[in-house]
């Protein structure tokens, strides 16, 4: 789990349109100063002067010390984050960011990476390559795009270090045309550590066909929690067997957020269903697991209450 950020006032310095719908940003000190420094996959939280906070994976070499770059899609359909940056911040503000946090951090040990990026997921994959190839290491980067308009840093990709290790799928918006990954994923090549962001779909796919992997070579990174969120979820009861308390979970909280209503403390770090530090004992009732960290045979005792809901109307957890 990560530790708590430092919150800094950064500068925007760069806003550049770099792909259809995608846009690059650029931050640094007001004075030009070095930055709290980041490993590969992590990320920054903006507080927006609407008062929302998004966080951003940084997209740019984990080695420079004076700049943070990430990269923003715009996308009208959701809570409005991304089109407050895009429409609204300009070169020359100021906004409060937190420092970076890293939840989808490379093992430092290990020697060979496998990368799966679908659309703005490409963001982390960016600063994991540049990290990895200055320490000598390997990697295969798989890049899932609808069109070259819409693929950000396909000019970095195709640079001539880089391009042996890159292959960029574009499947026109088809989904029928998507990357077959099961000849990529059959087999861990070389011990590899597989990481994954894109839409919760293809993740999802990566999850199903990994499950003979080791649970610890498999990473995952979802945009948002609300990925997760189904019109037709229901509202449950879980009962936790310790106390016998009875707590409601509505349509519009997750199992994590009741349970710290109640005032119990549980430890949480993503709350996207991906990193694993919510997971709970699951004594009694049929789960619905939304998450990307569970293998098969865990799903029937565990559930990561961060994302999963209840198929029945009442489940039990160890708490
Ligand atoms: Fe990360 Fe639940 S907090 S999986």
């Amino acid at each position: 789990m990560s530790s708590p950020a430092d919150m800094l006032t950064l500068r925007v310095t760069r806003h550049d349109k770099i792909a259809d719908g995608i846009h690059l940003f650029e931050f640094r000190a007001p004075d030009n100063g070095p930055l709290p420094d980041f490993t590969a996959g992590a990320h920054i939280a903006i507080t927006l002067p609407n008062g929302l906070i998004r966080k951003y994976s940084l997209c740019n070499d984990p080695a420079e010390r004076d700049r943070y770059q990430i990269a923003v899609k715009r996308e009208p359909n959701n809570r409005g984050g991304s089109v407050t940056m895009i429409d609204d911040i300009k070169v020359g503000d100021t906004l409060p960011v937190a420092s970076p946090v890293n939840d989808f951090g490379l093992p430092p040990r290990a020697t060979d990476f496998l990368f799966i990026a679908g659309g703005i997921g490409i963001t982390p994959m960016m600063a994991m390559i540049r990290q990895v190839q200055a320490a000598g290491k390997r990697f295969r980067l798989f890049y899932c795009s609808r069109s070259p308009e819409t693929t950000a840093f396909r000019d970095i990709l195709a640079a001539p270090e880089l391009k042996d290790f890159v292959t960029i799928h574009y499947d026109g918006g088809d989904p029928s045309h998507s990357l077959d990954l099961k000849p990529i994923l059959a087999e861990r090549q070389n011990r590899e550590h597989l990481y994954c962001c894109g839409p919760r779909p293809l993740m999802e796919a990566v999850r199903a066909m990994t499950d003979h992997w080791s649970p610890t070579a498999v990473h995952f990174e979802a945009f948002s929690e609300a990925e997760t969120h189904k019109a037709s979820d229901k509202p449950f009861k879980v009962r936790l067997a310790r106390s016998g308390d009875v707590i409601d979970v509505p349509t519009s909280k997750t199992i994590l957020e009741a349970l710290r209503e109640h005032g119990l403390e549980v430890p949480s770090s993503c709350e996207t269903g991906t990193c694993g530090t919510c997971r709970t004992k699951l004594l009694a009732g049929v789960p619905d697991h939304r998450d990307l960290v569970l293998a098969e045979h865990e799903k029937a005792d565990t559930i990561m209450i961060c994302v999963s809901r209840a198929q029945t109307d009442e489940i039990t957890i160890d708490r």
